[in-house]
């Protein structure tokens, strides 16, 4: 399962860049709203530090404009990967972008229909939101489940791009059911690194290795 991470903050991914798990990087709107930042430069520093996929998002919703706005993103780097809107006017763009061989992460999927048309369009990436699926009272992973098993139905290339994770059990049960890639906030991945009986046991190794005195190097 590949590893993206959901921020446009260039700390964050710098400080988690040095992991070696880090896969690919996912920006919104809203993420770049919240960092700041002139759009296009904030996207070329993170192509800098991430050599995997980097989502753009386009502002415009017609066609024309998605268009416009996607040429210019893909001119930032050759690993800009172009988000668009589950939308009528976003998926004809994403059939037109991944015919010219550029990459497409189609975001804002809340069905497995949905999903369907993504794939059919050509998509690279298809972004299910788990977290707001659960948040209506919905079911988010049952979506990632569907999605997972239509494709493999039909031996589609489109990724499962899990989005909107919320904690550590919607990566676990989205790679159980062999979902491509997970985006996650930077404290999501942090998280996964935890358990309480790796640090007791931690703490015991490394008093007990004081005791003899020694040293390894
Ligand atoms: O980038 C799309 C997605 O991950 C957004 O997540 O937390 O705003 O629902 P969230």
């Amino acid at each position: 399962m590949k590893f993206f991470i959901d921020t446009a903050d260039l700390t964050e991914i710098r400080s988690l860049a040095g992991s070696g798990l880090l896969d690919g990087v996912t920006t919104n709107p809203s993420l770049i709203a919240k960092n700041g930042g002139v759009f296009a430069k904030v996207i070329a520093e993170i192509c800098e530090i991430i050599p995997g996929p980097v989502s753009a998002e386009v502002a415009g919703t017609e066609y024309d404009q998605i268009m416009a706005e996607a040429k210019v993103l893909r001119k930032i780097a050759g690993n800009v990967c172009i988000k668009v809107p589950l939308t009528p006017d976003g998926l004809r763009a994403c059939k037109h972008l991944s015919n010219d061989g550029t990459m497409v992460n189609v975001t804002l999927c809340f069905s497995a229909a949905q999903a369907l048309l993504a794939a059919k369009s050509g998509a690279s990436f298809i972004s299910p939101f788990v977290g707001r699926v659960d948040d209506i009272g919905w079911d988010g992973m049952q979506l990632i489940s569907d999605i997972v098993d239509i494709y493999n139905n039909y031996d589609f290339k489109t990724e499962v791009l899990v989005a909107s994770v919320r904690g550590p059990n919607h990566v676990i049960e989205a790679a159980k059911m062999g979902a491509h890639v997970a985006t996650l906030p930077p404290a999501v991945l942090r998280s996964l690194f935890n358990h309480p009986l790796t640090d007791k046991g931690l703490a015991t190794f490394l008093a007990d290795w004081a005791k003899t005195g020694q040293s390894i190097v």
